[in-house]
């Protein structure tokens, strides 16, 4: 008995970390993959009905709200009655943005399950560069405007706090984030949408 507890624990130290977390990793892969493998469709429903919402519930907002009201303040920055306007597009839309804010964390959620359940590798060159769009550029992006829009940067809380400078910071802001991301934003979301539907490579 003895020799066998010895025996056991002499082999335990030389199997590798590596291995064990390895074998680890195996194990739960195949767990989730034996589990969800059946609800693969299902899961991937739910990942493309978040993206919708992620890619679009903020279009109409900016394009015919947001985007004409900014314009008009650039052209007019003294005019008090648009001013007022624009404070209101922009607290609604850090408000209308939550859709977004949602979708994303369940993009990120189904995303991952559907490529560990369809056992997908770094040998699809679709799978490889979508990801490293989303990492490299909506991850730090994303990051930001959930900064912009519900934290430090979300206007009602700064107006709420009687700070007339430190709001309108917060507008332009807002404004200028909006003017520097929002290209790429269109380019790779279109981008990412069809690596995972085209599968070019
Ligand atoms: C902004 C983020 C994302 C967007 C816009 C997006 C878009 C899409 C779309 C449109 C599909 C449907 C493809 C089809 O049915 O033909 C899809 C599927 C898929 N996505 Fe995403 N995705 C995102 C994030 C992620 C992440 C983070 C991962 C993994 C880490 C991921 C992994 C997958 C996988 C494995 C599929 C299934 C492909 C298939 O079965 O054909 N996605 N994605």
């Amino acid at each position: 008995m003895v020799c066998a507890v010895k025996l056991f624990f002499h082999k335990a130290e030389k199997v590798n970390i590596i291995d064990k977390i390895n074998f680890v990793k195996s194990i739960m892969i195949a767990f989730l993959q034996n589990t969800l493998g059946p609800y693969y469709q299902y899961i991937k429903f739910i990942h493309l009905f978040f993206v919708m919402i992620w890619l679009w519930s903020t279009a109409v907002g900016f394009v015919h709200y947001l985007l004409p009201v900014f314009k008009a303040w650039r052209r007019d920055p003294d005019d008090d009655d648009i001013r007022t306007m624009r404070d209101w597009v922009m607290e609604r839309f850090d408000h209308g943005v939550i859709y977004e804010h949602v979708a994303f964390p369940m993009i990120l959620l189904t995303g991952p399950l559907l490529w560990i359940v369809g056992g997908w590798t770094p040998a699809s060159g679709w799978f490889v560069m979508k990801l490293v769009i989303i990492l490299g550029i909506y991850l730090p992006i994303e990051f930001c405007d959930y900064y912009l829009s519900h934290f430090g940067g979300n206007k009602e809380r700064l107006r709420k706090l009687g700070d007339e400078a430190a709001y309108e910071r917060g507008v332009q802001r807002h404004w200028m984030f909006f003017l520097v991301t929002s290209p790429p934003i269109m380019m790779f979301g279109l981008m990412v949408v069809f690596l995972a539907v085209v599968k070019p490579f």
